[in-house]
């Protein structure tokens, strides 16, 4: 999140305009709005970035993109083709910014990764963090990839001292440990299969998801299922914000956390007399 500040700190200046999707992680559109820039918002195509609508939105004034790869709370992804062939078109004047925080659970082939783009020279910034497959959120460390143009800039507009020694201690050492960056994918993609089959078996409509969470939609006010829940000890995310009011977000856990939200859901959903197969 820091590194999504600063590169709007040092991009944008009032009247600028950055174009980030209408569903992107919502810090995005905070950032940017605090420059006081232009925050030109593009609907998602079938829950996707319209890379097609992003480019032709392009204008002298463009200074930077926001793309996250998979996008939060949607949990879609563009392929490998399609940023390739948006990253060739995109004018010399603008920067994107490449979101990749939960780039470590993704198991697709089809998944671009920024450090190609990196390495042909595009005008991009790419972004990873230790919040999400690391589990060190609190620590509140991530980095970040740039031509060394790009990386001075941030430098200027950079804190002293913003990535502590603790954090990047445990950075470091995060990195070694590849089996737990295995197992936790591998939890998260068990995870992920029995929310489908359930919701599926609910008739709820989801996205698959590339990331850690799912996107599920429902007949109401997500509200009123956020706070049923939350009463049953169980935590999700409306998704208001992002112009979805009847969908959550819903982290995926361990087996245990998984089926407890599950069951937690089942009840709502039939206290709420939302029509279940089994109602029906
Ligand atoms: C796309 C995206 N980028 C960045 C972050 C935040 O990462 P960090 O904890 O490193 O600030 C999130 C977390 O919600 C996210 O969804």
């Amino acid at each position: 999140m820091d590194l999504i500040y600063l590169a709007c700190l040092a991009y944008l200046d009032p009247g600028d305009e950055m174009i980030i999707s209408a569903g992107s992680f919502i810090s995005a559109r905070i950032a940017g709005t605090i420059m006081n820039a232009n925050i030109i918002q593009i609907p998602t195509r079938e829950y996707r970035h319209d890379l097609e609508r992003i480019l032709a939105s392009i204008t002298p004034k463009t200074k930077l993109i926001y793309l996250d790869n998979p996008i939060n709370p949607l949990g879609t992804i563009v392929n490998r083709k399609e940023l390739a062939e948006f990253m060739a078109q995109l004018p010399e004047h603008v920067l994107v910014v490449l979101d990749e925080a939960y780039a470590e659970y993704i198991t697709s082939r089809d998944y671009p990764r920024g450090l190609d783009f990196y390495n042909q020279n595009y005008n991009i910034l790419v972004l990873r963090t230790f919040s999400k497959i690391y589990g060190l959120a609190g620590l509140r460390i991530g980095y970040g990839f740039a031509r060394p143009e790009i990386i001075q800039t941030l430098m200027k507009v950079r804190l002293p001292f913003n990535a502590n020694r603790a954090a990047q201690v445990a950075a470091i050492a995060a990195l070694s440990d590849t089996r737990h960056v295995k197992r936790s994918r591998q939890v998260n993609e068990a995870g992920k299969a029995m929310f489908y089959r359930e919701f599926k078996r609910l008739k709820l409509f989801y996205l698959e998801s590339y990331a850690n969470f799912v996107f599920v939609n429902f007949t109401v006010d997500s509200s009123l299922i956020f706070d049923i829940l939350q009463r049953k000890g169980v935590i999700t995310r409306t998704v208001k914000e992002y112009g979805f009011p009847t969908a959550l977000r819903v982290s995926v856990g361990r087996e245990p956390e998984n089926r407890r939200f599950l069951k937690a859901l089942n009840e709502t959903l039939a206290y709420l007399r939302i029509s279940t197969p089994a109602a029906d």
